[in-house]
């Protein structure tokens, strides 16, 4: 009826504007709580120093959940910002601008409770014995003290991996790695200076062909992902700007394995592969490249009647992706830890990710081995476990303190205040058992996402006891959601928002910086 209608719609109405009016109220108490630091406690120099090396997913989740008034917190890393790398292929092609997906340190640090010192450095040697970690300034700007040492009481080691490359000449030299926000820089501005130099006055048909030859080895997520954004790339901007470009320009995967994505089920390495075919991605599987030089790389095909043959193939851009390998300072850590001899991919930690041979150093992320993919899941989720440990251990401390001071006190009274101390110690030895009761790290895997091109996504997501394999446009509206909602902060969703709001309306930016 039309009097229920009614009702309806201005229920309706309410609800919407109540949504907005806390979306609003949201936002600006967000943007005014991040302009307004509060007043932190200074350090205790009684507490444990705890230092913290490397600012990525491990390092970073476990400060934005530690209790900071416990510790004395040192931070030592090269890069002062936090960096959400699942939106990092995006940025090599300006669907994202690089900003909106870096958090600096400095605003994360500046609103925990008590003050940590950050230093940008990299950190060059960890002494066990010494208990003491080096570190060098290797940024442009130099002072007079570029090196400094700095003692521990605790150490947690979050400084990720570096690109892999298994010593095969050349890669260092010609290829464009990503893995940071340079990388994908320098990948944006090669794209476009191929594009350019290709369509140079008389430029030979057989150099277009080469020079518009993108070629991305390693055919894991982030090979994928990045050959997806590519050619959304071309197709969507490329094509319409500089349309001559039409017939030469060409992206193919390559890929040691017989297929591409394989830590996703079967069912969705076929989508994935069959979807590349529709967008004109070449995917060459069963390939290994052995050498690249500054015009093409030699590669060993696998045939189908299982000999192999040496291939030359020409390129203008190469982005080599074919995963992590041990940073040198992690090496050289290993080294001074008997129990580590056998460890060969990283720190081998134990349950609570306590570094194997150790009692002070805890590994996270990439640098370290539990068993788990080097993902940035993971990488966050120990990040975590590990402030509740850290947190927990405070407590525990704590209350330890207390009931030496309440044993020695109820030594020296007697009757009903003795009796009174005596339940006081009780309740904190029934305290100190819940607290101590915390598990060991324990890993939940929420799923598996990555972008595929054409508006496409993959996801093997985790649903109660089972798994869901889902891909296509749905799964890419899904990708997009997770992600966004997954940004470090506020503000990050709001800029990802808007560059993605953005190159939808005016396309991407196709001018070389
Ligand atoms: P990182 O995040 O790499 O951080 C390492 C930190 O250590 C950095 O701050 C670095 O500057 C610092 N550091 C380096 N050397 C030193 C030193 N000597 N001293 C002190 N500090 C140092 N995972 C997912 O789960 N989902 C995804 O969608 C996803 N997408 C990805 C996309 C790309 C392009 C890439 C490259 C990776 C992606 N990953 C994804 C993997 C994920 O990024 C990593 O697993 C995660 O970053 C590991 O976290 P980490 O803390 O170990 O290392
Ligand atoms: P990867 O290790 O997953 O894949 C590298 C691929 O390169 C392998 O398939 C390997 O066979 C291939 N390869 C190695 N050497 C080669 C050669 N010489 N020639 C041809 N192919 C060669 O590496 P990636 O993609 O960099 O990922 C690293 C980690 O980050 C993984 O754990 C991955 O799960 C995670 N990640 C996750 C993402 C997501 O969930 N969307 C996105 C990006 C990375």
């Amino acid at each position: 009826t039309p009097k229920k209608r009614f009702r309806f719609l201005r229920t309706l109405w309410r609800v919407t504007y109540i949504s907005l009016l806390a979306g609003v109220g949201y936002t600006a108490y967000t943007v005014w709580e991040l302009n307004h630091p509060p007043e932190q406690l200074d350090p205790d120099p009684k507490k444990k120093t705890l230092v913290i090396l490397g600012t990525g997913w491990g390092s970073v989740s476990l400060l934005k959940n530690l209790d900071t008034e416990n510790y004395n917190v040192v931070v030592v890393s090269p890069r002062n910002y936090f960096l959400f790398t699942p939106l990092l292929p995006s940025c090599t092609t300006g669907t994202i601008e690089h900003r909106s997906i870096m958090e600096p340190i400095r605003n994360i640090l500046r609103h925990k409770k008590a003050k940590v010192s950050y230093y940008e450095a990299e950190c060059t040697k960890i002494d066990y014995a010494k208990k003491i970690v080096y570190a060098k300034d290797n940024s442009e700007i130099k002072g007079d003290n570029m090196e400094t040492e700095i003692p521990f009481d605790m150490l947690v080691v979050g400084v990720g991996a570096e690109n892999a490359t298994f010593g095969i000449p050349g890669v260092r030299e010609h290829g464009c790695f990503l893995k940071e926000v340079g990388d994908a820089q320098k990948i944006r501005k090669r794209i476009m200076d191929c594009v350019e130099t290709a369509t140079f006055k008389d430029q030979p048909a057989e150099e277009v062909k080469r020079l518009l030859h993108m070629v991305v080895v390693g055919g894991g997520p982030t090979g994928v992902e990045f050959a997806g954004e590519l050619q959304d790339f071309f197709q969507e901007d490329l094509l319409k700007w500089v349309p001559q470009i039409r017939d030469d320009f060409h992206v193919s995967l390559v890929e040691a394995l017989p297929n591409v994505l394989p830590m996703f089920s079967k069912q969705l390495i076929e989508y994935t592969e069959s979807s590349f075919k529709e967008e004109h991605i070449e995917i060459r599987t069963k390939t290994m490249v052995k050498n690249v030089t500054d015009k093409f790389i030699e590669a060993e095909v696998q045939q189908p009647d299982g000999t192999k043959k040496l291939e030359t193939i020409p390129y203008g851009l190469l982005v080599w992706a074919t995963g992590n390998a041990l940073r040198p300072v992690v090496k050289d850590l290993m080294t001074q830890i008997p129990a580590q001899a056998k460890a060969r991919r990283g720190l081998e930690v134990n349950e609570y990710l306590v570094v194997n041979g150790t009692e002070n150093i805890w590994g996270v992320g990439d640098c370290a081995v539990a068993n788990y993919a080097p993902t940035a899941q993971v990488a966050a989720q120990e990040g975590a476990f590990l402030a509740r440990l850290f947190n927990t251990m405070a407590k525990t401390d704590a209350i330890e303190d207390e009931l030496r001071d309440l044993s020695a006190k109820q030594a020296t009274t007697a009757g009903d205040e003795r009796n009174a101390i005596l339940g006081e110690i009780r309740e904190r030895q029934r305290q100190l058992r819940r607290i101590k009761q915390i598990g060991p790290f324990q890993y939940s895997h929420q799923g598996s996402l990555a972008y595929i091109g054409a508006e496409k996504a993959v996801a093997d997501v985790s649903w109660f006891s089972g798994n869901i394999a889902s891909g296509g446009t749905l799964t890419y509206l899904f990708w997009k959601s997770a992600y966004l909602s997954m940004c470090f902060s506020a503000r990050n969703r709001i800029l990802v928002a808007f560059d993605w709001t953005k190159a939808k309306f005016f396309g991407r930016d196709v001018s070389r910086e």
